[in-house]
């Protein structure tokens, strides 16, 4: 086993890293307080070739492997969690699935301008009683013959406001449940979309989240991606690529909040001392790391799977369950090592904390991890 990164992923590593600590750090807790949206860095992740970066140049994208894209990710949630789960939805939901499962004429006019970073994209699944229960689609898209009808409600939908494109989910045969199940590309300036208010959220304030009515919107018959009934089959294959990002995600946060932690406990001084000499803040310390170092073990895996082309499911939900989990429990620890000044604004960890919350949540709760594991382990 090769642990050894190449110079190439170096490279975007550092670049990653740069950008982070140099740019986004500078704003962070401004922009959480406020929460409002980095377009700014966006800017400067679109310069960098973030977005797309693991399509094929074909398409216009950047070539770059999964294991790159993931130490971007990482990367970034070390400061600003916000910049990577705009940048996660849009490559790991919207450019992978397009790019797998779009037709050519698809990949033409909607692909390509998402791999050149010029118009986002965003994934809309999750609905006001379909979060985890997925087949529970209301939202309607009726067949007209030449074009979908389409009405209902789709909730917390990152980038609904700041995307070009909508990945759309949505029921077109109820009585065949899941398998009714359509997946759309919508264009979001389409008549009959309303995006409701920014969601006034816990962590990753940063990022845009909303929700998006539909009201007889209607979207050409040649925007359904694959065949009729595919819907479904599509967002579960798009949520395991999506899980191996929200896990670099986690991974990352809870990186942010150790090396915080670690510099914090060597400076602070309690009972005579810098308080890493106690053992009650030493072994907190040494258990974080080896959560951290089991995590990353997980995600270099899932994305290293990934890029072999071998299945990567089963690996992908372990690493997200894992480094959401870990990420709630590294970040509680540091604030609790920072004391009084972990639960203040400065010290950046407790804005880790609440960004670490939602890694347990979205794209499949840990629960539903434990779900797709279990079930795949058992069918073995
Ligand atoms: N790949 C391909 N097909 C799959 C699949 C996969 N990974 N997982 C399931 N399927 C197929 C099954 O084979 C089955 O097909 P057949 O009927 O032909 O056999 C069909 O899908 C239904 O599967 P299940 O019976 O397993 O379905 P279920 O109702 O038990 O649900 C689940 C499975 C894993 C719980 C799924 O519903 C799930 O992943 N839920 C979580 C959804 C989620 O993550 N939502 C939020 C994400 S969006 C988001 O967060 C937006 C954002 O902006 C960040």
């Amino acid at each position: 086993m090769n642990f050894e990164l190449t110079e190439e992923q170096k490279l975007i590593q550092q670049a990653a890293r740069d950008l982070a600590e140099r740019e986004a750090l500078l704003d962070v807790i401004e922009r959480d307080e406020k929460a409002e949206y980095p377009y700014k860095h966006v800017q400067r992740m679109k310069e960098l070739g973030f977005f797309g970066m693991t399509v094929d140049p074909k398409y216009d994208g950047g070539g770059m492997d999964s294991l790159s894209y993931v130490l971007v990710l990482e990367e970034l949630s070390k400061h600003d969690s916000s910049l990577a789960v705009i940048l996660s939805v849009h490559n790991s939901l919207a450019c992978w699935g397009l790019e797998n499962f779009g037709n050519e004429y698809q990949k033409e006019k909607y692909l390509k301008p998402m791999a050149r970073g010029e118009v986002i994209g965003a994934f809309l699944l999750s609905e006001p009683e379909a979060g985890s229960d997925a087949t529970h689609q209301k939202t309607l898209a009726e067949d007209m013959g030449d074009h979908y009808l389409v009405n209902g409600i789709k909730n917390w939908i990152t980038s609904a406001s700041t995307a070009g494109y909508y990945i759309l989910i949505a029921q077109t045969k109820p009585e065949l449940k899941h398998k009714g199940i359509n997946a759309f590309i919508v264009e979001k300036d389409t008549p009959g979309i309303t995006i409701g208010p920014h969601e006034n959220k816990m962590g990753m304030r940063s990022s845009d989240t909303h929700s998006v009515m539909f009201t007889n919107v209607k979207v050409p018959k040649e925007n359904r991606i694959g065949e009729e009934g595919f819907g479904f089959k599509f967002a579960m294959k798009c949520l395991e690529v999506g899980r191996i990002g929200i896990a670099a995600q986690a991974l990352g946060i809870a990186e942010g909040a150790y090396m915080r932690a670690l510099k914090y406990a060597k400076e602070r001084k309690a009972f005579g001392t810098e308080i890493a000499n106690h053992q009650a803040i030493a072994f907190k310390l040494a258990d974080m790391a080896v959560k951290i170092e089991t995590a990353k073990l997980l995600v270099y895996k899932a994305a290293t799977l990934k890029d072999l082309h071998q299945p990567f499911g089963l690996i992908g939900a372990m690493a997200k369950r894992y480094c959401a989990d870990i990420a709630m429990e590294v970040t509680t620890d540091a604030v609790q090592i920072h004391g009084g000044y972990g639960y203040v604004k400065e010290y950046h960890v407790e804005r880790l904390f609440r960004e670490a919350k939602l890694t347990q949540i979205y794209e499949g709760t840990s629960e539903i991890q434990r779900i797709v594991i279990s079930r795949s382990i058992l069918n073995e």
